[in-house]
């Protein structure tokens, strides 16, 4: 039997439960049900006890900025509250984890699944960018997915207004994912973000950070996609590209292209099917992306397949073996990554870290 509380919030009751569902520098993301609505969520529930006049403003402006936001690729907030321990933020909940933790079980993706995932982080930063918006800590662990493979981004900590097209000099964020100006302590704007960007298209095909001065990229990448990585990690900010330039880029363009052809290659058999009468469900097209049957990360990785390995800070990954990912509570529902691997059995990582990737304030 799973522990539970009850929290009553602004607009419903929630039940808490001890589930785990991540953990930030300021508390715990607890799994929770709305009592009335009976929809999940994930609870970030912080103690107000060790919290400094800095946590306070960071919180503030936390839940100031995410109760503006509604994007289908920005986890949305639905309620916020505090009692005389605990600050509560609820928010929408993804259930299949963030990408910093599938790929790290499953190894780097194939680059049509970077660029449909890529896709979709780059509609949520140019919304925030419209709205004058930094997020400044976009990262792996911050972009998480729903069961229906949908990215969403996370995580406002950082976030901030532009004022004037700049904000000041302030080190934040996530050492790994940080741009030359942010650590060389000089004003930021938003192409702070796009130098993020790059560092996760990279990290998403790699499952590394990149070498900077000496970019590697692993065999059979496109000049496109390389191309694009180093435009958006151009030293100089303003050499950069906007989210709106990215959008025209030929890398993007292609995948537009493609799955614009896909559709309408599916469309065409059906409605071939249907002039013959046969039922068109039973027709599905291969698509230039790949078979919507086809697994979404890529090559398998063979080596994690095999006998349980360390990951990069040595902590064992290990697996047990059951049909895909669970419901919230338990009963088995449909995997996100729509993995090969994740089909045959679902590992169990250690929480995902790395060394160096602390918020500085
Ligand atoms: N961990 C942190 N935030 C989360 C969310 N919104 N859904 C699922 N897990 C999370």
């Amino acid at each position: 039997m799973i522990e539970q509380f009850q929290v009553q919030g602004a607009k419903d009751k929630y039940i808490v439960y001890n589930k785990v569902l991540g953990k930030g520098a300021y508390g715990v993301v607890l799994l929770a049900k709305a009592a009335n609505l009976g929809s999940y969520h994930a609870a970030k529930i912080i103690s107000k006890k060790s919290l400094s006049q800095t946590d306070i403003f960071n919180l503030r402006n936390e839940i100031n900025i995410q109760s503006k936001l509604a994007h289908p690729n920005v986890v949305a907030m639905v309620d916020a509250f505090e009692d005389n321990e605990y600050l509560y933020m609820l928010l929408e909940y993804c259930n299949g984890g963030c990408l910093f933790t599938n790929i790290q079980l499953s190894g780097p993706l194939r680059e049509e699944k970077a660029q449909q995932y890529f896709v979709q982080i780059l509609k949520a930063v140019q919304y925030l960018h419209s709205k004058n918006i930094l997020h400044r800590d976009i990262k792996l662990s911050n972009l998480l997915l729903t069961s229906q493979d949908q990215v969403k981004l996370a995580d406002f900590t950082w976030s901030t207004s532009l004022q004037g097209g700049c904000v000041g000099p302030q080190i934040c964020g996530t050492l790994e994912y940080m741009p030359p100006e942010v650590l060389g302590n000089k004003v930021q704007n938003e192409k702070l973000d796009i130098w993020s960007l790059g560092i996760v298209l990279y990290e998403m095909l790699h499952n590394d950070f990149p070498k900077l001065g000496q970019l590697f990229f692993k065999f059979g990448i496109s000049e496109e996609c390389k191309s694009l990585i180093k435009q958006m990690l151009e030293k100089e900010p303003y050499r950069r590209p906007t989210t709106s330039e990215i959008q025209m880029s030929p890398w993007i363009k292609r995948y537009h292209r493609y799955k614009e052809l896909s559709i309408n290659i599916i469309k065409s058999s059906n409605n071939l099917q249907d002039q013959k009468g046969l039922n068109s469900m039973s027709f599905v097209a291969g698509s230039p992306l790949g078979s919507p049957l086809r697994s979404g990360l890529g090559t398998p990785q063979i080596n994690t397949l095999g006998s349980p390995q360390k990951n990069k800070l040595g902590a064992t990954l290990g697996y047990s073996f059951n049909n895909g990912f669970e419901s919230p509570l338990g009963s088995p529902m449909q995997s996100p990554m729509n993995s090969p691997l994740t089909n045959v059995g679902k590992r169990v990582a250690t929480e995902p870290t790395r060394i160096s990737a602390q918020k500085l304030v």
